[in-house]
C-alpha cells in the first residue's frame, strides 16, 4: 500500500492506493468529497482529458499550473486547490462555450448556470455532441465493438460510424447512450443505441400480446417441426417458403454459409436461394445493406431474418422512420433467432482445425446443443465443450442480454424444443399472419428450459453493465438501465 499525503483547498489528505497504482486527483478528491465538475470522466474508462472541465490548479515547488483532475496523477506533497479564481474563470469560458454550441442541452446549459453564464456571448452552431470521445470509448474500450470513432481534427472533429453510412458492426447495446453526457448518442442515425425504456416503447409500437416476464411480448409458443429438411424442424425455411406461396413474401433476407467469412447475409428472391441458406450459423452478421437492397429493387414485402442484435437494429430503423420516409409500402416481417453468442469465425476455424483436424467450411451441420458444440463433418460427430471456445466469442456478445430476440414478429430457436423442433414464439399479428396456413407438427415447449438460459444471458449483460451503470453519477440509472441487447446464433 502507498500513501499519497497531498492537501487539497487547505485540506490535509492521506491517500492510500495499492502498490503500483498512482490514483488521480479526480480519484483523491472524489474520496475526500470534495466535488470537481467532469463531462468527458467516467470512472470504467481511461482518462480522455478532451472536455478540460475538471480544470484545477496544482502548486508544486512553488510553481502554480493549471491541469486536468481526471487524468493528473497524485504526486507526494501536491498542493491542489479546485476552486481558485483562476479555475472558475477557466471553467466558467470552457460552459460558456459549451452552452452556446449545444442551446438545447439540459445538462449543459444546467452546468453553465451553475457556473453564472446565463447568455453565453458566442454565436455556434446548434450541436448536441460536445465531442467528450464517451461514446465511441465506452464502445472501442469495453464493449469491443468499434463502431464509431472519432474523425478529423480542430474544427471539423466528429464521431461517426466509418464513411457515416448506417453501422454494420453496431449492436444495439446502448452503452454509448448511457454515457454520452447529453442527447448527441441517442440522435446519431446510423447507430442503434438502446435503453430500457427504449425496448418497452418498441414493444408496444410493434408487438401484440401478453407480456411474458422472462421472454417478452408472447401471444403463443410452441415447438415446431415442419415437413422441410432443415436443423431443427425447418421452421423457418418452411415460414419463408409459404410466405413466398402464399404471396405474403417477396423476398427475404438470410444468411448463407460462406467459405471465408463463415456466413454472409444476402437477398433471397425465390425458393431455391432459401434453401440454399438452410443451416445454423454461430456468426454475427448485418442484415441491413441486404434489407435496403431489397426495398431499393422494389420489393414491398421482405422477411428478415436475423439475430437479437440485428432484430434491434431493424426496429430502431423502423421507428426512426428510416424505411417508411423511403419506401412508404413497405412491409417489413422481422424473424428473430434465439442466440446466446456468437463467434468470430476465422478464430474459430483455426481452432476447429486445431482441434479436430477438420475444416469448419466443410461441415454438414454445426449445432449447440446441451453446452456442446457439435460439429458432423465426413459422416462423424466431434464436439467440445462451448465454454471451452468463450475465448472466440465475438467483442460485443458480453454486453448483450437478449436471448429470445424480444422485438421480432416470430421468434424461434431450439432451446426448449425436442429433438427435431424449434421453439416458436410469436409476438405479433404480422408474426401470426406468417403461419396461416402453414402445416407443422406441434409439441408442447419446455419454457422454464428457455426461461433459464434467457435469465442467465440477461445476468451476464447486467453483471458487465454494472462498472457503466456505476460511473453514472447523480442520473437516472432505472431509465438507463441497457436494454436486453443481443448476439447471435444464425439458425435457418
Ligand atoms: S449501441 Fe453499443 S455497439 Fe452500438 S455504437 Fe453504441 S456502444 Fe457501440
Ligand atoms: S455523442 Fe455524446 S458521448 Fe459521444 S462525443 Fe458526443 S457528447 Fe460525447
Ligand atoms: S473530465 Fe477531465 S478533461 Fe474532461
Amino acid at each position: 500500500m502507498t500513501v499519497f499525503r497531498i492537501r487539497i483547498n487547505g485540506r490535509k489528505l492521506e491517500i492510500a492506493a495499492q502498490e503500483g497504482s498512482v490514483p488521480t486527483i479526480l480519484d483523491a478528491a472524489k474520496q475526500s468529497g470534495i466535488a470537481i465538475p467532469t463531462l468527458c470522466h467516467h470512472p470504467a474508462l481511461e482518462p480522455y482529458g478532451s472536455c478540460r472541465l475538471c480544470t484545477v490548479e496544482v502548486e508544486k515547488k512553488g510553481r502554480k499550473r493549471f491541469v486536468t483532475a481526471c487524468n493528473y496523477p497524485l504526486e507526494e506533497g501536491l498542493v491542489v486547490e479546485t476552486g481558485s479564481e483562476g479555475v472558475l474563470a477557466i471553467r466558467r469560458m470552457i460552459l460558456e462555450l459549451l452552452a452556446a454550441r449545444c442551446p438545447g442541452e439540459r445538462r449543459i446549459q444546467d452546468m453553465a448556470i451553475e457556473y453564472g453564464v446565463t447568455r453565453p456571448r458566442f454565436l455556434l452552431e446548434d450541436e448536441s455532441c460536445i465531442l467528450c470521445g464517451l461514446c465511441h470509448r465506452v464502445c472501442s474500450d469495453l464493449v469491443g465493438v468499434s463502431a464509431i470513432n472519432a474523425q478529423n481534427r480542430g474544427v471539423l472533429r466528429d464521431v461517426d460510424t466509418p464513411y457515416g453510412e448506417l453501422s454494420e458492426d453496431c449492436i444495439a447495446c446502448g452503452a454509448c447512450a448511457l454515457v454520452c453526457p447529453t442527447s448527441s448518442a441517442r440522435r446519431r442515425e446510423n447507430i442503434y443505441p438502446l435503453l430500457a425504456s427504449d425496448i418497452v416503447e418498441l414493444e408496444a409500437q410493434f408487438l401484440d400480446g401478453t407480456i411474458d416476464g422472462d421472454l417478452g411480448i408472447c401471444r403463443r409458443m410452441f415447438a415446431g417441426r415442419s415437413a422441410i429438411e432443415g436443423q431443427d424442424g425447418g421452421m423457418v425455411t418452411a415460414i419463408l417458403l409459404q410466405g413466398m406461396e402464399a404471396g405474403l413474401l417477396d423476398a427475404a433476407v438470410v444468411v448463407k454459409a460462406d467459405k471465408r467469412y463463415g456466413a454472409a447475409a444476402f437477398l433471397a428472391e425465390d425458393a431455391d436461394s432459401i434453401l440454399e441458406a438452410r443451416g445454423t450459423k454461430y456468426v454475427r452478421i448485418s442484415v441491413a445493406p441486404p434489407l435496403m437492397e431489397a426495398l431499393q429493387k422494389g420489393r414491398k414485402k421482405v422477411a428478415v431474418v436475423g439475430t437479437p442484435c440485428q432484430i434491434r437494429v431493424v426496429r430502431c430503423l423502423q421507428r426512426a422512420g428510416y424505411f417508411s420516409r423511403r419506401f412508404p409500402d413497405a412491409e417489413i416481417y422481422l424473424i428473430g433467432l434465439f442466440c446466446f453468442e456468437s463467434f468470430d469465425y476465422v478464430r474459430l476455424k483455426s481452432h476447429i482445425d486445431q482441434l479436430f483436424g477438420l475444416d469448419l467450411a466443410k461441415a454438414s451441420k454445426v449445432q449447440i446443443a446441451r453446452g456442446k458444440f457439435l460439429i458432423q463433418a465426413e459422416g462423424r460427430e466431434h464436439s467440445c465443450r462451448v465454454s471451452e471456445l468463450h475465448e472466440l466469442v465475438r467483442e460485443g456478445c458480453d454486453y448483450c442480454g437478449d436471448l429470445v430476440s424480444r422485438l421480432a414478429d416470430i421468434s424461434i430457436g431450439s432451446i426448449g424444443s425436442p429433438e427435431g423442433f424449434s421453439t416458436v414464439v410469436v409476438r405479433s399479428l404480422r408474426g401470426e399472419r406468417l403461419l396461416v396456413g402453414l402445416a407443422f407438427e406441434s409439441q408442447e415447449v419446455r419454457r422454464e428450459d428457455v426461461a433459464r438460459l434467457a435469465a442467465m444471458k440477461k445476468k451476464n449483460a447486467e453483471t458487465n453493465f454494472a462498472p457503466i451503470l456505476a460511473g453514472l453519477e447523480g442520473l437516472e440509472r432505472e431509465r438507463l438501465a441497457p436494454a436486453p441487447s443481443a448476439i447471435c446464433r444464425q439458425e435457418h
